[in-house]
């Protein structure tokens, strides 16, 4: 079997853990990167890890003549420019066999379905990454309780929450570039991974309908006049004039068409958890059976104390977003398989070789799109949005937060 070449746009932070994690595939290599920024480092690690030659190119075109695949882990706010770059790469005869998205698919409702309509112009398969659909605590404790789901009935709550100290990079933290704040990052996520383990055994990941959504948000660490201030000083990102929640919350009810029973995934992120590290935190509770994942539950831990004159060598190869370097420390031997890295590349790579979508596709990234926004919508306006409303789907359609626009100033409350 030829190996697969898989090429990335962007060489920061999610490029270097995806090139981690194809260390986990046994068929694809990484073969080349285009980034304004770090494309050189990116290809001196994925030489040193063994998992492709990753040629620095000059343009998206370039890698895209290169590649079977490419992949876009370039930030939120060029996904368009990004897109379009690929688009005029395929008219010129790039012959892709997919196209890879990271998560937020948009920013907007909007620009998510001009990122689909993109792609649908290139007639090319597609893979939407949403890792921890692909998790293998997740994909195996649907499977063990298959029998139970069968017998008994489908899990009816999905409790999901992703929550650490804060994002890397400044432009993660300046909605108008971004997006919004954590809710726009992750809460695209935690209501993925519900509207999943919701929907029953076999059926496609848009089987469930969402009906409706209610949210909360919060600036509640990083607005006081300290947070404010550190984060100004750490990423040039002005919290007085520009906020972005740090926390959200919210609940997405959905409808299951062949029996119209009605099930719910809660949903629970911030940037304000400072304990270890990052942690990712799933339940189902179906009738009389139930999972529950906690990814700081790790079975390594090393001990640091004050007497031992070093620190960890590397915190954040023991554990991402990791707050300390002495103490008890959660250490996650393999992050890149755990948080479902492996399996989404190895889903994308599989599905593309047999010339089909991905588990995955744009489409469902819309959707998630829309849940997002619909959030939004609703901890704005402090109501619940009904999705079964043909008035609110349109006013969707357009929508752009206020936090996104900038004026989070209006509607959060932080004194
Ligand atoms: N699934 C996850 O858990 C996860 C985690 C982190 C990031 N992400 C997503 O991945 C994307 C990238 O995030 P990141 O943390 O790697 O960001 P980053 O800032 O660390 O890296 C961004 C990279 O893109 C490059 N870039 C900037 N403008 C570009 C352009 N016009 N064309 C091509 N490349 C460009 C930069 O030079 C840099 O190499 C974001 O959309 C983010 O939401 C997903």
């Amino acid at each position: 079997m030829e190996r697969f070449k898989l090429g990335f746009i962007g060489a920061g932070f999610i490029s270097q853990f995806q090139a981690t994690a194809l260390q986990g595939l046994r068929d694809a290599d990484l073969v080349g990167v285009y980034a304004p920024e770090g494309a050189e480092a990116l290809s001196a690690f994925s030489k040193k890890i063994g998992v492709g030659e990753c040629t620095v190119y000059n343009s998206i075109e370039d890698v895209c003549n290169a590649s079977d695949a490419v992949a876009v882990f370039a930030p939120n706010y060029v996904r368009i420019e990004v897109f379009q770059a690929i688009a005029d790469a395929v008219k010129k005869g790039a012959s892709l066999k997919g196209i890879i998205c990271e998560k937020p698919l948009g920013r907007t409702v909007a620009e998510a379905q001009q990122l689909l309509d993109l792609a649908r112009s290139m007639e090319c398969p597609t893979a939407y990454f949403e890792n921890q659909i692909h998790m293998k605590a997740i994909q195996n404790s649907l499977a063990q309780l298959g029998p139970q789901q069968r017998t008994m009935g489908p899990i009816a709550l999905a409790r999901s929450a992703e929550e650490h100290a804060g994002p890397h990079m400044p432009w993660f933290w300046d909605p108008t570039r971004q997006g919004g704040g954590v809710l726009s990052d992750m809460g695209c996520h935690s209501i993925a991974v519900g509207w999943y383990v919701l929907t029953p055994l076999g059926k496609d990941p848009m089987f469930l309908e969402p009906v409706a959504v209610s949210a909360d948000v919060g600036l509640l660490k990083w607005g006081t006049p300290e947070g404010r201030n550190k984060l100004l000083e750490r990423t040039g990102v002005d919290y007085y004039k520009t906020p972005a929640e740090d926390f959200a919350t919210g609940m997405v009810t959905f409808r299951n068409p062949e029996t119209g029973q009605h099930v719910k995934a809660q949903f629970t992120n911030s940037w304000m958890y400072d304990k270890q590290g990052l942690r990712l935190l799933m339940d189902g509770l179906g009738p009389g059976y139930a999972f529950e994942i906690n990814t700081l539950m790790s079975p390594l831990q090393v001990f640091i104390g004050d007497e031992a004159a070093e620190a960890v060598a590397d915190a954040e190869t023991a554990l991402e977003k990791a707050t300390a370097t002495r103490g008890l420390l959660t250490v996650q031997p393999n992050e890149a398989d755990l948080y479902g890295y492996v399996s989404e590349l190895a889903d994308a790579v599989q599905s593309f070789r047999e010339g089909r979508d991905a588990l995955l596709t744009f489409d469902y990234g819309l959707e998630i799109t829309r849940l997002c926004q619909a959030a939004y919508m609703s901890a704005e306006e402090g109501r619940t949005i009904d999705l079964t409303d043909a008035a609110t789907r349109s006013k969707l359609d357009t929508y752009t937060s206020l936090i996104a626009q900038g004026r989070g100033a209006e509607t959060l409350r932080v004194g």
